[in-house]
């Protein structure tokens, strides 16, 4: 029994570490996603990419965001299959893009920036044309058709001509044609430019549900706030390179070493800020006209002491709170090296007396 058990753990071993070779050449567990090393694509002189490098698992809901002519939809196209890289590798759930690129348009929903849609198609008919190209047929086809239709809301359109659908609502008809054939991936260039407020909650909203339901989805951007709340990951590419490539969390982390305070007295404010500047757990103190901008001690978090210190020396204290790093300013400091703090608030800066 004891060596029927070993020669089993033995095999078994075997295909697990063969599993990994081949389906997770980079992944010692065999959970990527999606993979890709080294990839780079050139156009003449041009690096469209260079060398991108990404590893996103289940569930993982990746916004890579980047400005004009950065390169995010050169990187879709290659994982999407339909279009070959200069150089370097890129798989989806363990197949490469160069040997198994039938399995991978079977994963990958990928919905293009632009897409037209026919001029004389209903809605549903839209979208039964499209799934009978991915080969679902029977009365399935119908009941697929009218769900991909109700996770994202467009129902109440089935019957409308798809060339009469507002720009938002093309947008869901297209995520619906992707969402066909139950892709494992979703690589969306741009879903949300050109929506309103609203639909551009809504297809947020939409994402989200999606990523929970355990898709691994790439979505890309110009604008870095737009996608922060609702990702995991993010990635900032420009020119080809990617600057940023981590978790949401992480970035901020990353930007945000020094924790700044928002103080409103509406006692002597110029006095106050005298007080905190000469705080054993403050930094700097800035001035302006209707507040005190303190940033704390590296390292410091619990900053208790302070309305202490404020209150004792009689000053009445209005407003306090800790500043929010904001993704966009976060955005600007990792890649240019500047200010990392929300600039929501402007105000002239007046310099504290010493
Ligand atoms: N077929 C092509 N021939 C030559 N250059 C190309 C070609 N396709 C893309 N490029 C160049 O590759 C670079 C990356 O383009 P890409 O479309 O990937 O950018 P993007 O980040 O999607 O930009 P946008 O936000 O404008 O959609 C650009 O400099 C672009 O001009
Ligand atoms: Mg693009």
């Amino acid at each position: 029994m004891d060596t029927f058990h070993t020669w089993w753990t033995t095999i078994d071993n075997r295909a697990e570490q063969r599993f990994r070779v081949e389906f997770g050449r980079f992944s010692l567990e065999g959970t990527l996603v999606i993979k890709t090393h080294d990839l780079t694509k050139k156009y003449g002189d041009l690096f469209a990419i260079h060398s991108i490098d990404l590893d996103l698992e289940e569930g993982d809901l990746f916004g890579f965001i980047g400005p004009n002519g950065a390169g995010k939809t050169t990187t879709m196209r290659i994982i999407a299959t339909l279009l070959n890289p200069t150089w370097g590798e890129a798989y989806v759930c363990g197949n490469s893009i160069y040997t198994r690129a039938k399995e991978i348009r079977r994963l990958v929903g990928y919905m293009p920036d632009f897409f037209g849609v026919y001029d004389d198609m209903k809605v549903i008919e839209y979208l039964e044309f499209f799934a009978a190209a991915y080969r679902i047929r029977g009365p399935k086809r119908q009941q697929i058709c009218n769900d991909k239709l109700e996770i994202v809301d467009l129902d109440f359109k089935r019957d409308a001509y798809a060339n009469t659908l507002s720009r938002g609502q093309t947008q869901r008809l297209g995520l619906a044609r992707v969402l066909l054939h139950d892709p494992q991936v979703l690589l969306l260039d741009e879903p949300l430019s050109g929506l309103d407020p609203r639909a551009r909650i809504e297809m947020r909203n939409l994402l989200r549900r999606l990523g929970q339901m355990g898709k691994t989805i790439i979505v890309s951007s110009h604008i870095l706030p737009e996608l922060a709340d609702i990702c995991n990951k993010i990635g900032i590419i420009d020119r080809g390179v990617m600057t940023v490539n981590a978790e949401v969390s992480a970035v901020l982390k990353q930007v945000r070493e020094r924790t700044v305070l928002h103080v409103r007295v509406t006692s002597d404010l110029k006095h106050a800020s005298q007080l905190l500047n000469n705080h054993k757990l403050v930094d700097e103190v800035e001035l302006f006209q209707d507040r005190i901008e303190v940033t704390l001690a590296a390292g410091i978090e619990d900053y208790g002491d302070i309305p202490i210190a404020l209150v004792e020396a009689w000053h009445r204290l209005q407003q306090i709170y800790e500043e929010e790093v904001n993704l966009e300013s976060a955005f600007m400091a990792l890649t240019k090296g500047t200010d990392t703090r929300t600039q929501g608030e402007k105000g002239e800066r007046l310099e504290p007396e010493e």
